[in-house]
C-alpha cells in the first residue's frame, strides 16, 4: 500500500501538484498505475522521479512523468553532465504508420542528441521481415516514409546514424557473437517462442540486442553508457540484453565482504596476468589466484573500469549493461488501447490534418452524460483522452495545463469547446509536421540514406 501511494505521488504530472492536497488526483487513470507500480516492484525498473533533480533541463516527457521508469539512467545523467562520451539509441520496425507513440522515441532520441550523446535510430526491417513477413522492399519503403523523414523532420541530425539492421554489417557480426551466449530455453520463456517459432523471428530477437549494444564497439570509441528509450513493453528485451552485455565481459567484477574480486571467464593467461599488471600499475594491492583476483577493499567502480579497458586493449568488448528509460502509453482516442487495427483510435504522423480533426472531434472524454451534470460535478480530465493530447503533446505550458485542469475539474469548461481548440492544434501540428517532412525528404542523402 504504502509504495502503491508512493507510486501514484509520482506519477503525477507536475502541473497538478500545485492544487490543493486533499484533491486526490490520479492523472492517469488507477489500471495504469496499478500495472505501472507492478513495474516497478516485479522487475525492478527504477522510478524516474528519483532521476529528474539531476537533470539540468529535463524534457516535458521527463517533468511530467511521462517518462516514469528506467534501468541504469544514472549512467547516462553522469556521462551528459561531466561530459563525457554517451549514446542514445532506438528502433522502428516498419510496419504500419508512424503515430504520436513513435514520434515521443523520435523527440527522446533528439533531446539526447541535443544533449551530448552519440545518436543511433534503427530502421528493423529484419526484425519486420522475419516476424511480420514484410518483404524488403516495402520495410524500405514504410521505413523512409513513415519513420525516417519525421524524424528528421523533428530534429535529427546528420552527425547521428540512421541505418537499415540488414544492411549494418558490423552490428549482424555482433549479433551472432551474441547469439553465441544466449540459450534457446531462456530466450523462449522470455518471449514465449515454442517449436513452431522461425529461427529468423528468434535471430531478430538477437538483432535487436545488438543494435543496442553495438554503440559501444571500437568503430565507434569503445564502451560508453547508452540510453534506449522504449515503451514498458520493450522491457524484456533490455532485461536480455543486459544480460548479455555482461557475458560479453571476459572478467567478473564483484564486491565481496572486504575485497573486490576479479574473476576471469575463459579469460587467457594473458588477459589475466594483463589485469594482474594493470591493477599493480594503478597501485593496488592484487592476491592471485588461479583464476581469479582479489583486490582488498571496496574500489568496486574503479577496479571495473580498469579491467574494462583492459579488456578493450585486448581486443575484448567490454560492454556496460545498457541503460533504459520507459515511457507511458497514451491511451486510444476511442478508448482502451492505441491499436493500428482500429484507425479511429490512433493518429498517423502522416495523416491529413482535417482527418485528424475529425479524430479529435469524436474522442472519448472524461465529460458527463449531459452539460448541467458537468457544470456540478466537473469533468474527469485524467480519464480523457484529449486532455492527455495536451498533456503529452500539445502544450509546452505547465501553467496553461493546469488551467485547463482545473477549469475541467470545475466545471467551468465544457467538451465541445475543449475538443474543438485541441482538434485545432493537432491539425496546426500535423500541417508544420508533414511541411517539415517534405523538406526532409529533400536531406535524406545527408543520413546516409537513397530516397
Ligand atoms: N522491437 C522494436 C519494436 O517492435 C524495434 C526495435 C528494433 C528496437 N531494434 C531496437 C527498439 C533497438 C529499441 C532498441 O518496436
Ligand atoms: Fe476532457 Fe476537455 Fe472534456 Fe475536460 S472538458 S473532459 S479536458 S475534453
Amino acid at each position: 500500500m504504502e509504495l502503491q501511494l508512493a507510486v501514484l505521488d509520482k506519477l503525477h504530472i507536475s502541473a497538478a501538484k500545485s492544487l490543493p492536497m486533499e484533491v486526490k488526483l490520479d492523472p492517469w487513470g488507477a489500471v495504469q498505475i496499478d500495472d505501472y507500480s507492478k513495474l516497478f516492484e516485479e522487475f525492478g525498473i527504477s522510478s524516474f522521479a528519483e532521476m529528474l533533480p539531476q537533470i539540468d533541463d529535463p524534457h516535458p516527457y521527463m517533468r511530467r512523468h511521462i517518462i516514469f521508469g528506467h534501468r541504469n539512467y544514472g549512467s547516462v545523467q553522469r556521462a551528459m553532465k561531466e561530459g563525457r562520451p554517451f549514446a542514445v539509441l532506438s528502433g522502428f520496425m516498419p510496419s504500419g504508420h508512424a503515430h504520436f507513440g513513435h514520434m515521443m522515441v523520435m523527440n527522446e532520441i533528439i533531446w539526447h542528441q541535443q544533449h551530448g550523446a552519440d545518436a543511433f535510430a534503427a530502421v528493423a526491417n529484419m526484425e519486420a521481415h522475419a516476424v511480420r513477413g514484410i518483404s524488403w522492399e516495402l520495410c524500405r519503403k514504410i521505413g523512409i516514409e513513415d519513420y525516417l523523414l519525421s524524424l528528421i523532420a523533428l530534429g535529427f541530425q546528420p552527425s547521428g546514424h540512421i541505418y537499415f539492421q540488414s544492411e549494418n554489417y558490423p552490428m549482424r557480426n555482433l549479433a551472432f557473437e551474441l547469439a553465441a551466449e544466449a540459450r534457446f530455453s531462456e530466450v523462449s520463456a522470455i518471449y514465449g517462442f515454442s517449436g513452431e517459432t522461425s529461427i529468423g523471428h528468434m535471430e531478430s530477437v538477437m538483432v535487436q540486442s545488438a543494435d543496442i549494444l553495438h554503440p559501444q564497439l571500437s568503430m565507434f570509441g569503445g564502451p560508453k553508457p547508452v540510453v534506449i528509450p522504449v515503451g514498458s513493453d520493450q522491457d524484456a528485451h533490455i532485461r536480455l540484453t543486459r544480460d548479455l552485455a555482461y557475458r560479453m565481459r571476459r572478467f567478473l567484477v564483484e564486491q565481496r565482504e572486504g575485497y573486490v574480486s576479479v574473476r576471469g571467464k575463459a579469460a587467457s593467461p594473458q588477459l589475466m596476468g594483463g589485469a594482474e599488471e594493470g591493477l599493480k600499475e594503478a597501485g593496488y594491492q592484487v592476491k592471485r589466484y588461479e583464476e581469479h583476483l582479489d583486490i582488498p577493499g571496496n574500489d568496486l567502480e574503479r577496479i571495473d573500469e580498469l579491467i574494462r579497458e583492459i579488456e578493450v586493449k585486448n581486443g575484448e568488448l567490454g560492454f556496460l549493461p545498457p541503460a533504459s528509460i520507459y515511457h507511458r502509453f497514451m491511451t486510444g482516442l476511442t478508448g482502451g488501447k492505441m491499436s493500428s487495427s482500429k484507425p479511429d483510435s490512433y493518429i498517423a504522423l502522416t495523416e491529413p490534418p482535417k482527418e485528424a480533426a475529425g479524430k479529435v472531434m469524436k474522442a472519448i472524454t472524461g465529460g458527463r452524460q449531459s452539460l448541467s451534470e458537468q457544470r456540478k460535478l466537473g469533468g474527469e480530465p485524467e480519464r480523457c483522452a484529449v486532455y492527455e493530447f495536451l498533456v503529452f503533446h500539445l502544450s509546452e505550458d505547465d501553467s496553461e495545463l493546469e488551467e485547463i485542469y482545473t477549469a475541467c475539474k470545475s466545471g467551468r469548461q465544457m467538451c465541445g469547446t475543449c475538443k474543438k481548440e485541441v482538434a485545432e492544434r493537432i491539425a496546426r501540428f500535423l500541417a508544420a509536421h508533414q511541411q517539415a517532412r517534405e523538406e526532409a525528404r529533400g536531406r535524406l542523402p545527408e543520413f546516409g540514406i537513397k530516397a
